[in-house]
């Protein structure tokens, strides 16, 4: 049966590999960090951003232990101030929306942020790049958030990128996600 996150992976995999500039806008606790290192290499760049120290502090711990390749930077700010660190084109972008796992869940993206992101996001693409967005509609803001993406995609001039939406429709708030892919 169809498993999201593998065909996530499977995704991103058809538009990066070795060598490029990537970027993790919520890193959580690494482990998308930690795949976009592996994926990229030693010259490769992964950028990670997060709002929470304690998000950082584990991701370092991560990917020290995993001991990876030193081929990332994380930032403690907002994902949607990406364009103050980024000025490269990236080849991928990954957005894992809603709260960190293992907190309190006071801390959660939202729709007003996630918004400016994206568009940031999109705009940094490289040709033949990708953005993904993994929304978790089973609480009230990504439902917002969903919604918001939904519209906000659907103008995207689709000479341009293609933009879609993976959902389990038996499963209504598990989480889906949604792709944009430039030409
Ligand atoms: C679902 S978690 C990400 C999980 C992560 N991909 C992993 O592998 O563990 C969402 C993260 O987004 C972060 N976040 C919330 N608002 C943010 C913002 N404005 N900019 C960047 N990160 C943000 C949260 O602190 C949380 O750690």
């Amino acid at each position: 049966m169809t498993d999201l996150l593998e065909l996530q992976k499977s995704f991103l995999l058809r538009h990066i590999g070795e060598g490029d500039t990537v970027a993790d806008f919520t890193m959580g606790n690494g482990h998308d960090t930690l795949w976009l290192s592996n994926t990229v290499g030693k010259n490769g760049r992964v950028y990670a951003f997060d709002i929470q120290p304690q998000a950082l502090e584990s991701t370092r711990e991560l990917l020290e232990r995993e001991a990876v390749s030193r081929n990332y930077t994380l930032i403690l700010d907002s994902h949607s101030e990406c364009d103050k660190y980024i000025d490269t084109p990236i080849k991928a972008g990954v957005f894992n929306l809603g709260y960190l796992p293992g907190s309190d869940k006071k801390i959660t993206t939202l729709h007003q942020t996630t918004r400016v992101a994206v568009e940031k996001a999109i705009n940094m693409l490289a040709p033949d790049g990708i953005l993904l967005i993994a929304v978790y509609p089973g609480h009230d803001e990504g439902t917002v958030e969903g919604n918001m993406l939904a519209e906000m995609l659907a103008e995207y001039n689709r000479r341009k990128y293609c933009c879609a939406c993976f959902r389990i429709l038996n499963s209504p708030i598990s989480p889906f996600f949604y792709t944009i892919e430039s030409k």
